[in-house]
């Protein structure tokens, strides 16, 4: 496992292994970014809520991604945060395993390329990723990471940040679809997961990815990501748009289950992650779910004067459909 991490050995090489080359077609170059075009910034700041509503729906109509300012969240919450995982991924690769394998049921894991399809035949992604459960009970800390020391401690207060903002985020989103403001707040949003990626360098960035194409397995995803180094990307109406960072900032987006429960009118888009030959990267996802047992069905009231798109399904079996059907999953949700 250790000499599987990529950060255990992209500095041994000055060209990408085979397995790591994408096929032509989804090679960062083959689509031109778009030049110029941005994802909407929401500054949650304003004094006037229904306009920050106004825009947070209009930016999860249209593009289904946006980014927050003023969102409450401190500085040095933030800066805590992202250099603890930074910290995290730079111990060496036993120490990593040893401090992400206390849970025998998988809880907290650390793996490699991506967390789906990943036997060796599959094409391999440019990134090592630490997962873990981070409910509003404190179930399941007894296996987080105690090493670096501080770990437990930051990312506890970090996740409870997240959660306040998730659900003031949420609350607005349903509003605005004309439903309670509360309707995703119990069940659906109370089994949040933390990730927290790390792209080393990679010799050759126009030959791998990062991160595959894909929508979110959740409701919303809130991602930190590091100032300066541009990676991410946006699919919008064909066209690739880098989402690019501004300090202090998160994006926002909607995941598939969103996209569900509001019969279609929220874009799970599609994203992905480019490499870069220069310097590491490293990103914090808090992605908002529901428990195991929670149905997610289009939401009744947006099925009176619209025809229902998707079919109702326990969450737990959405997982096991997107684990074996990955971007191809759409089909199977509908009606
Ligand atoms: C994800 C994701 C983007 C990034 O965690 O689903 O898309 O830049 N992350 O790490
Ligand atoms: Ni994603």
């Amino acid at each position: 496992m250790d000499r599987m991490l990529v950060s255990s050995w992209f500095h041994l090489h000055s060209s990408v292994p085979l397995s790591y080359v994408q096929p032509p077609e989804s090679r960062p170059g083959m689509v031109a970014v778009a030049s110029g075009k941005i994802i909407p910034v929401v500054d949650l700041g304003l004094h006037d809520r229904d306009e920050i509503l106004r825009h947070i729906l209009k930016a999860s109509e249209e593009y289904g991604f946006f980014q927050v300012i003023n969102h409450g969240v401190s500085k040095e919450l933030i800066e805590d945060t992202l250099n603890i995982l930074k910290e995290f991924h730079g111990m060496s690769g036993e120490e990593k395993i040893r401090e992400s394998s206390r849970d025998p049921n998988g809880s907290c894991k650390l793996y490699t390329s991506r967390e789906i399809n990943n036997n060796k035949d599959c094409i391999q992604f440019w990134r090592d990723t630490l997962r873990h459960f981070c409910p509003p009970s404190g179930d399941f800390m007894e296996f987080w990471p105690q090493k670096p020391a501080r770990y437990r401690e930051v990312v506890e207060k970090y996740t409870q940040e997240l959660r306040k903002l998730g659900l003031k985020i949420l609350e607005m989103l349903c509003e605005g679809l004309g439903l309670e403001p509360e309707y995703c707040c119990g069940g659906l949003s109370d089994s949040p997961v933390f990730l927290a990626h790390h792209y080393p360098p990679c010799p050759e960035p126009s030959l791998t990815l990062g991160t595959p194409k894909h929508r979110d397995p959740n409701l919303v995803t809130i991602l930190l990501q590091e100032k300066d180094i541009s990676a991410l990307q946006v699919l919008k109406d064909g066209e690739w748009i880098a989402v690019e960072p501004i300090p202090y900032a998160f994006v926002v987006n909607i995941g598939l289950l969103l996209q569900i429960i509001s019969n279609g009118r929220l874009i799970g888009a599609e994203h992905r992650v480019v490499t870069n030959s220069g310097t590491a990267r490293t990103t914090v996802a808090y992605f908002i779910r529901p428990r195991n047992e929670m149905i997610i069905e289009p939401a009744k009231p947006l099925t009176i004067s619209a025809a229902t798109i998707y079919r109702s399904i326990t969450f737990e079996d959405f997982l096991t459909i997107f684990m074996t059907k990955g971007p191809d999953i759409e089909p199977h949700l509908l009606l």
